[in-house]
């Protein structure tokens, strides 16, 4: 492997982001604050704002490689699954350039269902029980002779959120299996099946920055994939995030970060693929303590966005640090006290098939709402005004002082925003203030049981 380039001074760092969603946004946004100058492949008409877009897809490697070498890009940051999946890592330091993310292999955690239980069965990370099958076929001889009870169907493949099926019983894991076997689309993603015993809790998403040794754990946030209020309708790929989620506290934190995250990171430099880049844990906090659904091998999406609001300390810092593989010098990052809630605004039919080209009114007013961030997830700039280009279109992000209050200003700027068809989830961030009044009841009530302070007693003059 030819030598990396080394970076340049602080000021005239120039860094390339790859993707164009909120999440990407995000980062570009933070980036850039960080003081590098960004490019981002092929972003949106939000990343316009922080950061040089150039026309190139996010899976045209080496289109990307010729534009990293050409405009001497000291490092790449790779926002989606699907190149670091499709060996965009690989390529980079192959060409000797420094880039922010798992290679192909150690991508496979994600890629790969099958691959990635195969991992925690070594580190003994805890997860779900599972049986795997070779085709739909013996899934459904499976499903058939054994007992009827919950389960989760899956595609052992990437299937674009649509292969996984949570199952109330086995009439409904014979029609997810009918489904999967009749997808032609997903026909490599369903070679292999899996069916998972189904885990009853509360979901959250813990990431971490990795260099392969050392981790660094961000500060755990809850995703809300289903469409609609009160966790109905289909899955998304998320419709709101907020951070902290405080159903895990710094103790359960520091369990998961000792029990899932460094016994994975180790599985997978013993199996001989080191993990570099975003660890990504989908965790159900079950009555057994928290589980694994699922890795992801980059930063959530709209997860990314919520943390990026709450990053004080430098962005650029950690990313090189993991990519130099020296995350041990570096200091732990700070993060700005509150909480932050990121609303995602979709387009009408999300997460069916959508029309795109919708104007966008409002964005400068809901710009203008104090602590809020407005992430652009799928637009674009057409002749002085932004359009929407697809499901998902804009992750309106807040911060506060409190989780109440970061909500609150972040549905005031949502407020602000229109266009045809614009919808998004009205209880984002409320399992996590339901949470908070029940511990404060508690508290009260604990205060109660004690009984009031006693009434200090009274010195008698001598
Ligand atoms: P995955 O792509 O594996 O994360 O699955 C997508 C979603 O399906 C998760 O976010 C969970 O909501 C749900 N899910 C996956 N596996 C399970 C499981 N074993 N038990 C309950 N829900 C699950
Ligand atoms: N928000 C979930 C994900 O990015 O996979």
């Amino acid at each position: 492997m030819p030598a990396s380039r080394s970076p340049t001074a602080a000021t005239s760092r120039r860094v390339l982001v790859v993707g164009s969603g909120g999440r990407e946004h995000a980062i570009a946004w933070k980036l850039s604050r960080d003081g590098a100058e960004v490019l981002v492949a092929p972003g949106n008409a939000g990343t316009a704002a922080v950061a040089e877009n150039v026309s190139i897809a996010a899976n045209d490697i080496p289109a990307l490689v010729k534009l990293a070498l050409s405009r001497q890009i000291d490092l790449t940051v790779v926002g989606p699954e699907a190149p670091l999946v499709a060996g965009i890592v690989d390529a980079f330091e192959a060409a000797g350039l420094r880039i922010f993310g798992p290679t192909a292999k150690a991508a496979q955690l994600e890629g790969s269902k099958l691959f990635c239980k195969q991992i925690m069965h070594r580190g003994d990370v805890p997860t779900a029980m599972f049986r795997e099958f070779r085709g739909v076929a013996r899934a459904r001889e499976y499903l058939q002779a054994r007992e009827d009870m919950p389960v989760v169907v899956k595609a052992d493949g990437l299937a674009a959120g649509k292969g996984v099926f949570v199952c109330d019983d086995r009439a409904a894991a014979l029609a997810a299996l009918d489904s999967l076997g009749g997808d032609e689309q997903f026909a490599a993603a369903t070679k292999g099946i899996l069916i998972e015993e189904r885990l009853d809790g509360i979901e959250v998403s813990v990431m971490a920055i990795t260099d392969g040794r050392t981790i660094v754990t961000l500060p755990p946030l809850q995703d809300h994939k289903a469409a609609h209020d009160g966790d109905s309708g289909p899955n998304t790929g998320g419709m709101g995030a907020y951070c902290p989620a405080p159903f895990v506290d710094a103790a359960m934190l520091a369990d998961i970060e000792a029990r899932i995250l460094v016994p994975t990171a180790h599985a997978m430099r013993r199996a001989k693929v080191p993990f570099h880049g975003v660890l990504y844990a989908g965790l159900m906090l079950t009555a057994q303590g928290p589980k694994v659904l699922e890795f992801n091998a980059r930063f959530g999406d709209p997860e990314c966005e919520a943390l990026m609001i709450r990053l004080e300390s430098s962005l650029l810092e950690l990313f090189d640090a993991a990519v130099d593989r020296r995350l041990d010098m570096v200091e732990p990052p700070r993060w700005r006290a509150g909480a932050s809630v990121t609303v995602v605004m979709a387009s009408e039919g999300y997460p069916g098939a959508v029309q795109r080209g919708r104007a966008i009114r409002g964005l400068d007013a809901a710009a203008r709402v104090p602590d809020v961030e407005v992430f652009h997830a799928a637009t674009r700039a057409a002749d002085g005004s932004v359009l929407s280009d697809g499901g998902r279109v804009l992750a309106v992000t807040a911060v506060g002082p409190s989780l109440a209050r970061a909500k609150l200003q972040a549905y005031s700027a949502v407020k602000e925003i229109r266009w045809l068809g614009a919808w998004c989830r009205k209880d984002i961030s409320d399992k996590g203030l339901a949470h908070e009044r029940e511990q404060l009841a508690a508290e009260a009530a604990a205060v109660g049981a004690v009984g009031e302070p006693a009434e200090p007693a009274v010195e008698k003059p001598a």
